[in-house]
């Protein structure tokens, strides 16, 4: 029980790696908030945890939206109390049909290519392709959400007096990059800086910052991923295969947890050896 008597708000619960940390977090005796944009799986996810430990809810949370940031922090502040832990998790891929298209059709060219003339002629062209509102979108789920949440839990965490932990969701693609999405790796990157930042000013008051970069974890989130493109994924990972949410939620409550009481603005990148330096 590493997390007894602690409250968790965890934004993108309802799927994925979200939901596999409340539940890690309920089984370690924390009470879970947990939040997502999609208020039918968040509170799925609450009704997971709530088998596990006492005092799990749930609240619709769009942390693109500054507005739904601090009214489900508000409800959490009526329901479960303060807040000891922020898990900043929330985040998406490309979804446009016809980006993703292109994107699919230069890397088979460029595949192809590199096999039989041993070098790539084909231009890759993302980033011309991505619009005002692509880009736009992108920022403000994974880094304007991580902003609007952090700026809600610090305040609360400083007037317990009992600090905190910030954990947020980078990934290998903050430092090593993604071809065909230049703008998840752009808001990844800066999580990870904005995570160093936090990690400094909080300090004082005993909260600590640390992020995850998980290199690729089968979740709902792989969905552009065929069978073939999860194959050589696993071929390229020195430990041969993807990830397990469960593999992600560890890590996060041992951010969570007493073992990481001297770590600050640090980055653990569970990622089965495919991106080794940070
Ligand atoms: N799966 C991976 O391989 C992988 C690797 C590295 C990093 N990550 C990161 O981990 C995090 C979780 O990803 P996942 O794999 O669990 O994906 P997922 O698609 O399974 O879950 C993402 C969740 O975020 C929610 N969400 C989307 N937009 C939101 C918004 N505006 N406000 C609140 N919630 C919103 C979705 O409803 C969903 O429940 C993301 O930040 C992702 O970038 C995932």
């Amino acid at each position: 029980m590493q997390l007894a008597g602690k409250t968790a708000f965890v934004t993108g619960a309802g799927s994925g790696l979200g939901r596999e940390i409340c539940i890690a977090f309920a089984r370690e005796g924390a009470k879970v908030f947990a939040t997502d944009v999609n208020a039918a799986t968040a509170a799925e996810t609450a009704a997971a945890c709530a088998k596990l430990t006492t005092g799990a809810a749930s609240a619709v949370c769009d942390v693109a939206d500054s507005a739904s940031v601090k009214s489900a922090f508000a409800r959490m502040d009526e329901t479960v109390g303060g807040v000891d832990v922020l898990v900043n998790n929330a985040g998406i891929v490309h979804s446009d049909p016809a980006y993703l298209e292109h994107v699919k059709s230069i890397q088979a060219a460029q595949v192809m290519e590199m096999m039989t003339e041993g070098r790539v002629k084909t231009h890759a062209r993302t980033t011309e392709l991505i619009t005002d509102e692509m880009f736009d979108r992108m920022l403000r789920i994974h880094l304007y959400g991580t902003f609007y949440c952090t700026r809600e839990a610090l305040p609360r965490m400083r007037a317990s007096g009992r600090g905190g932990r910030v954990i947020n969701m980078g990934s290998i693609m903050g430092t090593a990059s993604l071809g065909g999405a230049p703008d998840y790796c752009a808001a990844k990157g800066a999580i990870l800086a904005f995570t160093r930042a936090t990690a400094r000013e909080a300090a004082s008051y005993g909260v600590l910052v640390n992020a995850i970069a998980p290199g690729f974890i089968d979740t709902p989130l792989l969905v552009n991923f065929d069978d073939a493109n999860k194959q050589l994924i696993a071929a390229q990972t020195p430990l041969g295969r993807l990830g397990t949410p469960a593999e992600i939620a560890s890590a996060a409550v041992f951010l969570a947890g007493p073992g990481a009481s001297f770590m600050t603005g640090q980055t653990v990148s569970p990622n089965g050896g495919i991106y080794m330096s940070q």
